[in-house]
């Protein structure tokens, strides 16, 4: 017995002076990892988060850096992050210069445990064969006919029964959460039109579905991590799976199994003539864990971008009864009094609509920054210059509130400067890089419009629709998509006739 507890006294030593050894080592690396310390106002703004006081949202005080800023152009140094909003710069980072800014190995090790290999977190050869795969799906035809089957059905048989159960009730004081709602059917629809199967989210009961919340909680513990001076913080965590990174990796291990039922699933019920992207891509790519990284990064990219529109799009709207009003005159003009949505044909004529889309997302755009690495010593058409490894961000929610951009009326929402003649007049994607632009710019954008114009059209021909508290500016949770804290209440009556 004596032998035994000097045994495990000795094995207690060694497991301690490991453990504080350890986190010695841990502490030296992160001191000597953390970036030089700077005390210009901005950092030093950051740093003690005084910008809190004047700033509801963290875009918005970038946004007012870079309005101030004569170049368009910050420099976060504690973050060793240059933020932009000068079009010039964004064309040469996402097009003249693309191969000097990669997403980059800082990205893809943060972004890594939720995204795999997907085409999200990637570059070089794994990135273009994916973007090739991609392209060709969501181009063809039949695919985009499938999704918008899809998505009809969705809004015919659960969006606006749903509304429709709602309207003018008392119940939860009258009032619904419409971003919750629309981030349950766009989750319905991305699962429909990648996997082939449907997770009923937006059944009537509003059932809560596991896999949606571990999607939540993994993206936003991902995009924590971002936030995090030194990327040795949550690595320790990481490595003592302890905190956050504990959640993280739960939700992870979730996502994983579903992915990995749904991929086992598929291949027992055959995916030859399937045409949803998961039964597609099987047909070439025979390793699981890859196929679960392409298919995460799917429902990432359709899921919350598109609710996040929707979302906007609403807020608006409740403001400004007159567009809300122009919507119907033109669909009813265009499809007549009757259908719920409309066909490919029909919304192709509709340029009022598209231009209040691209107006809502120049205000709100779904997806508000993004980030990339500078690889070689560069130099910015705007004269900045960028060192080897520094993080560049452009900027769509402070490029969209520019004056330089948009003119002094930048931040009013005014449909018709899209409009020529009634004709939707587009404008360059490097002065709107809402779906980024360039050689990686996003593939799925004529399929988000045409998801949300289907909602808009179904919605407001259907229902009048009334945000609670109109006047209430959004205020946005940390992610990597907008969401607003607090969702959208709102009331829903149906409309006569
Ligand atoms: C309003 C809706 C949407 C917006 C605003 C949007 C915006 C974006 C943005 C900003 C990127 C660049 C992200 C990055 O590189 O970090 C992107 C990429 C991408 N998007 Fe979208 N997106 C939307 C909807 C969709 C949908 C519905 C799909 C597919 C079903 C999709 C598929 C993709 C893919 C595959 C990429 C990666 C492209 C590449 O890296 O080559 N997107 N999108």
């Amino acid at each position: 017995m004596a032998g035994l507890e000097s045994i495990s006294t000795v094995f207690c030593f060694l497991f301690f002076s490991f453990t504080a050894l350890f986190s010695l080592f841990s502490l030296l690396v992160f001191i000597l990892r953390l970036r030089p310390w700077c005390n210009c106002h901005v950092c030093r703004n950051f740093l003690t988060s005084s910008w809190t006081k004047d700033f509801d949202n963290f875009c918005d005080w970038y946004t007012h850096l870079l309005r101030k800023s004569p170049t368009g152009t910050i420099h976060l140094h504690v973050l060793g992050n240059i933020v932009t909003s000068n079009p010039e710069n964004v064309e040469h980072i996402l097009k003249t210069r693309f191969d000097n800014y990669p997403k980059g190995k800082p990205f893809t090790v943060i972004l890594g445990d939720l995204l795999g290999r997907g085409i999200f977190n990637v570059d070089g050869d794994t990135w273009r064969f994916q973007r090739k795969m991609a392209s060709l799906e969501l181009g063809s035809l039949s695919v985009r006919s499938h999704a918008l089957e899809v998505v009809a059905a969705e809004i015919h048989s659960r969006l606006i029964p749903l509304l429709a159960s709602v309207s003018g009730k008392e119940s939860n004081g009258g009032v619904l959460d419409l971003q919750d709602v629309f981030r349950r059917f766009s989750f319905d629809n991305i699962c429909k039109f990648s996997f082939g199967l449907d997770p009923g989210c937006l059944e009537p009961s509003l059932p809560a579905s596991k896999f949606a919340d571990a999607f939540d909680l993994a993206s936003k513990l991902s995009a924590e991590r971002a936030m995090t001076s030194s990327p040795v913080l949550w690595k320790i965590k990481r490595f003592f799976n302890a905190g956050s990174e504990k959640q993280l990796k739960e939700a992870v291990t979730m996502i994983d199994d579903l992915a990995k039922e749904m991929i086992r699933q598929r291949r027992e019920m055959g995916f030859g003539a399937k045409n949803d992207l998961l039964s597609r891509f099987m047909a070439t790519v025979d390793d699981d864990k890859y196929l679960r990284d392409i298919v995460v990064s799917f429902l990432l990219a359709g899921r919350d971008t598109i609710s996040s529109g929707l979302t906007s799009l609403f807020y608006l709207l409740s403001q400004h009864p007159e567009v809300t009003q122009a919507i119907r005159e033109e669909s009813d003009r265009v499809m007549g009094r009757a259908g719920a949505t409309p066909s490919f044909e029909q919304m192709r004529e509709m340029h009022y609509l598209h231009a209040v889309l691209y107006e809502t997302m120049r205000l709100f755009p779904p997806v508000q920054f993004d980030s990339k690495f500078c690889q070689e010593d560069d130099v910015l058409p705007d004269g900045t210059f960028v060192k080897s490894g520094t993080r560049v961000t452009y900027h769509p929610y402070a490029m969209g509130r520019m004056e330089s951009i948009w003119g002094p009326d930048c931040l009013d929402f005014k449909p018709e400067r899209w409009l020529k003649n009634g004709i939707y007049s587009p404008e360059s994607s490097y002065r709107y890089p809402v779906f980024q632009a360039g050689e990686r710019v996003c593939l799925g954008k004529e399929l988000a419009l045409v998801e949300m114009k289907c909602v808009a059209v179904a919605l407001i021909r259907r229902f009048d629709i009334q945000v609670s508290q109109p006047g209430q500016a959004p205020r946005f949770a940390p992610g990597l998509t907008a969401t607003v804290r607090g969702g959208l209440p709102v009331r829903v009556e149906e409309r006569e006739g």
